[in-house]
């Protein structure tokens, strides 16, 4: 992989783990097979391990076909990408206009969900009933529209990835004994009201997260080790008990209720049994 030093996520998305990527990072291998992200989102994780050259084969999923889309039309035609971002104006006009339209090429469609990405409100995605986004304009002073030089290093970064739009599960089942799996999905909700599961049209409800034990447990059968991200929750707890589990402590994004401010503890999941798991150096809490 030549020039893939220094790429960075192409979008800003909700639960991003640019902060938290050396700590997972340090639960994966040192050397993996094929790594496969099934919630990949801004891809973070993937762009460290890259950078690191700790895979020889990658397959990154994710159910929002949007996003798949962007990389696939980075990965087959990032000069496209780049000529039509270049095109783009950035006032709230042109933002509204331009989330009104159903572009027909890949590249139109991927240029469309990184211009509103970069210029909607907060970076945000987030859809109606009918799948139509409906995130508002974003008042960004001068926000970069085309990274040019960073697109670049990601089209190289990707090339001869496996991009697939599909369910977790089934992007899981792929993965055979000397592979790594990192799942990131959306988290369980602090609280009952907090329930977010705005990222596409289908909810991740607690039987989505029951599923996902499952399968967390299932990859362990195959001798797959699998990474795990969720919110530190009773349900999270009981879901994963007996599991290697890893806390961290989060800054939370700006809130303006004082008493939602500060750090919160999150985990971090290695699907190897608690006692006496010890992966590439990291300290396991129990
Ligand atoms: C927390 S985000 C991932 C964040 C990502 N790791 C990052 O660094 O930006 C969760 C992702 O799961 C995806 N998703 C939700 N339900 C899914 C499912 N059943 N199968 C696969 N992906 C799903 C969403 O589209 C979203 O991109």
């Amino acid at each position: 992989m030549k020039g893939v030093g220094a790429a960075r996520p192409v979008l800003k998305w909700a639960g991003g783990k640019s902060k938290l990527v050396e700590s997972i990072c340090a639960l994966l291998p040192k050397k993996v097979d094929t790594y496969f992200e099934p919630f990949v989102g801004g891809a973070a994780v993937f762009f460290a391990l890259a950078k690191q050259k700790r895979f020889r084969r990658a397959v990154l999923s994710d159910r929002n076909p949007e996003l798949v889309n962007v990389y696939q039309a980075l990965q087959s035609d990032v000069d496209g990408v780049i000529t039509a971002l270049r095109r783009l104006r950035y006032d709230e006009e042109s933002y509204y206009c331009l989330r009104d339209k159903k572009p027909r090429t890949a590249v139109q469609r991927a240029a469309r969900t990184i211009y509103l990405n970069k210029t909607g409100y907060n970076g945000l995605y987030r859809v109606n009933r009918s799948g139509q986004f409906n995130v508002p304009f974003g008042r960004h002073t001068n926000p970069t529209i085309c990274d040019e030089p960073n697109l670049r290093l990601v089209a190289e970064c990707l090339k001869g990835v496996t991009l697939v739009d599909n369910d977790f599960e089934s992007i899981c089942q792929r993965a055979q004994a000397g592979d790594a799996v990192y799942l990131d999905p959306p988290y369980m909700p602090m609280s009952d009201t907090a329930y977010f599961t705005s990222y596409d049209k289908h909810p991740f409800g607690l039987e989505e997260h029951q599923r996902l034990a499952q399968v967390f447990s299932d990859l362990a059968d195959r001798k797959v080790l699998a990474v795990l991200s969720n919110s530190d929750t009773p349900e999270t707890q009981t879901l994963y008990r007996g599991w290697s589990i890893k806390r961290l402590q989060v800054p939370r994004a700006i809130n303006s209720r004082a008493s939602n401010r500060g750090p919160v503890s999150e985990l971090l999941v290695l699907n190897r049994r608690a006692r006496g798991a010890r992966i590439g150096g990291a300290v396991l809490e129990s």
